[in-house]
């Protein structure tokens, strides 16, 4: 059985949804914070929070879980800088607790959402895996802080993980039943989105005035049904190889703000109205990672990497999302 943190949210819930596929048990383990209960359509689900020593206990003496994946964590880069606290009691502290559970009960396999926050501001593009990583906010050091206790904790614990450095995650299950259900939302291509929908005026996109081609930042989407299937592939390269690794995921190509608005027009039929704001302090102007590691030793293929694609199965989910959620 597989134990999912966080699997109540957007990330968690397709990779659960893809290990039932592939025939694994799963638990689901979400305090619904940010999660959503019609998420988890697959596998048991337990209501509870890290913090909890005890629940954690409980899970372990009920279900034969082998290996964990974990999700769960705060993940607002601006509330980070405005409350470091909630972020490493959350991110490092809480992980802590999981990892000690995982040792008393001799669960050994795990695999860890990082991000490419880690990095902090690129000096070279695509960025690989032995970049420096130089986070310039509390988030993205919670993220390093747990990396390297894994590092240790593998060295002495016996403990096998696989930390995964997620780009940014985007687009939505392609049947449609899970899809991205952030509140607030951040991410740019949920917000365009929100314009197409007729739920908001305008989006701001903040730096026009970047060296890149159109001005805009540029980023790298990978969508969330191709992160889903790398977990699997790091699960399984675990069991077998029993060898602790890092990996980037990413698409490997980068797409501007201004690219995402007018692929969201082109998909929607809709206009869709920006406003060219400041630049928000920390921005770089590019941002792609390099996933030649894990398609070379995880023989990870993403498959959903065109962006029109990616935009696509947003769309359609976002729309399934205001008739039937957030009525
Ligand atoms: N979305 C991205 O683009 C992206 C990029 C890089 C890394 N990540 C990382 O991937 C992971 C998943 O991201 P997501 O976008 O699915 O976020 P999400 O907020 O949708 O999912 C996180 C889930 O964890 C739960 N949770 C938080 N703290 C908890 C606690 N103490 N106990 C129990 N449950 C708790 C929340 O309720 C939520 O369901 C996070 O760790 C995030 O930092 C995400």
């Amino acid at each position: 059985m597989i134990l999912i943190t966080g699997g109540a949210g957007y990330i968690g819930s397709h990779v659960n949804k893809k290990l039932y596929k592939k025939g694994y048990e799963t638990v689901v383990l979400d305090n619904l914070i940010y999660g959503h209960r019609e998420f988890v359509k697959w596998g048991e689900f337990i209501l509870g929070d890290l913090e909890d020593t005890n629940l954690l206990r409980l899970v372990f003496k009920k279900y034969p879980i082998k290996a964990v994946m974990h999700f769960s964590a705060f993940a607002y880069v601006g509330e980070s800088v405005k409350d470091p606290q909630k972020y490493y009691l959350n991110n490092v502290k809480n992980t802590l607790n999981l990892l000690q559970v995982m040792l008393e009960n001799n669960v050994k396999y795990f695999i860890f959402s990082s991000t490419c926050a880690t990095y902090g501001v690129p000096e070279k593009i695509p960025i690989p895996e032995n970049h420096p990583q130089n986070p310039i906010n509390p988030y993205g050091k919670s993220k390093l802080m747990v990396e390297k206790i894994l590092e240790d904790y593998s060295k002495v614990y016996g403990l096998k993980y696989v930390s995964l450095r997620y780009f940014n995650a985007a687009g939505a299950d392609p049947d449609c039943e899970i899809g991205e259900w952030h509140e607030p939302e951040t991410h740019l291509i949920p917000l365009v989105l929100d314009v197409a929908i007729g739920k908001n005026e305008a989006i701001k996109i903040f730096g026009a005035d970047y060296p890149t081609p159109d001005g805009t930042c540029i980023r790298d989407y990978i969508h969330v049904t191709d992160l889903a299937n790398a977990h699997i592939l790091a699960l399984e390269y675990l069991f077998k190889e029993g060898k602790s690794d890092v990996f980037n995921l990413g698409n490997g190509n980068g797409f501007s703000v201004k690219q995402v608005i007018q692929t969201v027009e082109d998909i929607t039929k809709r206009k869709i109205n920006f406003i060219e704001w400041e630049r928000r302090p920390g921005d770089p102007p590019v941002l792609v990672g390099s996933s030649e590691k894990a398609r070379r030793v995880l023989r990870w293929e993403p498959r959903y990497y065109e962006l029109s694609v990616v935009i696509g199965t947003a769309w359609e989910w976002h729309n399934k999302l205001y008739r039937d959620f957030k009525k």
